[in-house]
């Protein structure tokens, strides 16, 4: 009776350690550069949502902190994770995770923070879900240019140029950098001059934006026509300090524009204090990740998962503009 015990809790130790062989659903690795961020609370819950019935997926939060992603990786690895998905705190970080994750075979799927090309192509079981960084800077260009051109009222100083101020996400990420100037070169393009007042990084936080666009307000105060925001929760910031400042009632206007379509910004684009918001799609850059890794931790074809897949390495999950002409199809 005793043996036959040891050989019980021998077998179930084992079963144990075989990554999720005894619920038949694979091991999947989860971790997310901070849980307190919108946008990524919302594409942690699509591949949570995704992951129901096919996978054991443990998500786990970096706290904005690389050295405790890199632990969290060690531990998916020695858990005998089947694969792991990595929006990491530092995109250049990505070459030391794939190195690790290369020793012990395991497949890695990066989102939402695009790994430099050179570390991208170190292995051949790396790919990456996310969009296009220019492309969101173009469409929130677009929807300035197209206000801009319907109204001349917002020109406050008839001078024909735009006098902006821009808040930034944080500084190195690849949506930061390239909407903050794929977004001015829509206007430019368009053939409208551009007068910069101010530049300034919020990252991404709501709090932050708010601070920044006080003082701001106090600099420049009117003379700002248009407040290019890198994402929505910057948007909202900027937006509580300009109602503060007695801005969207009677004659008072300015333009706010940001990126990301969050519910708080569908909201605000209703109430008609943010002109036009870009969708980061949350909902498929999330079934992408997971349907990659879900492949991959299966050992199964990826370009099967049902995704286009560019450059064997990509998915890239297109933008879309949001204005109050179409707002209520993404609520
Ligand atoms: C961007 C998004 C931001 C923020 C950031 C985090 O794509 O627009 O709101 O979530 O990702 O990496
Ligand atoms: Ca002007």
């Amino acid at each position: 009776m005793k043996k036959l015990l040891v050989a019980f809790a021998v077998l179930a130790v084992l079963l144990a350690s075989c990554g999720g062989a005894a619920s038949g659903k694979p091991k999947i690795g989860v971790a997310i550069y901070k849980f307190d961020d919108t946008f990524m609370s919302y594409v942690r819950n699509a591949i949570t949502e995704n992951a129901k019935d096919k996978a054991d997926v443990e998500v786990v939060d970096s706290q904005n902190a690389q050295p405790t992603q890199n632990d969290q990786v060690d531990a998916f690895l020695s858990k005998k994770m089947k694969a792991i998905a990595i929006n990491p705190v530092d995109r250049t970080a990505a070459a030391a995770i794939i190195e690790k994750a290369k020793a012990k075979k395991t497949p890695v799927v990066f989102f939402n923070r695009e790994p430099m090309p050179e570390d991208m192509k170190s292995w051949d079981k790396v790919y990456y879900v996310g969009a296009k960084a220019e492309q969101s800077g173009t469409m929130q260009g677009q929807i300035v240019v197209d206000y801009w051109k319907a109204n001349p009222a917002a020109d406050k100083n008839k001078d024909g140029k735009i006098q902006y101020i821009m808040l930034k996400g944080e500084p190195g990420h690849q949506d930061a950098e390239l909407r903050t100037q794929y977004s001015i070169k829509a206007v430019t393009d368009a053939g409208i001059q551009v007068d910069k007042l101010a530049e300034d990084t919020a990252m991404w936080d709501r709090p932050k934006a708010n601070d920044k666009m006080m003082s701001f307000l106090a600099k420049f105060g009117d003379k700002i026509e248009v407040v290019f925001c890198n994402n929505d929760d910057m948007a909202l910031g900027a937006i509580e300090a300009l109602k503060n400042a007695g801005y969207f009632t009677g004659k008072k206007q300015i333009v706010v524009v940001g990126v990301d379509a969050t519910a708080p910004a569908l909201q605000a684009i209703e109430d008609g204090t943010l002109l036009g918001t870009v969708l980061n799609d949350a909902k498929n850059q999330g079934k992408a990740t997971f349907d990659l890794a879900y492949a991959l931790a299966k050992k199964e074809d990826v370009a099967k998962a049902g995704w286009t897949i560019t450059d064997e390495k990509y998915v890239w999950v297109p933008y879309q503009k949001v204005t109050k002409d179409n707002y209520k199809n993404f609520k």
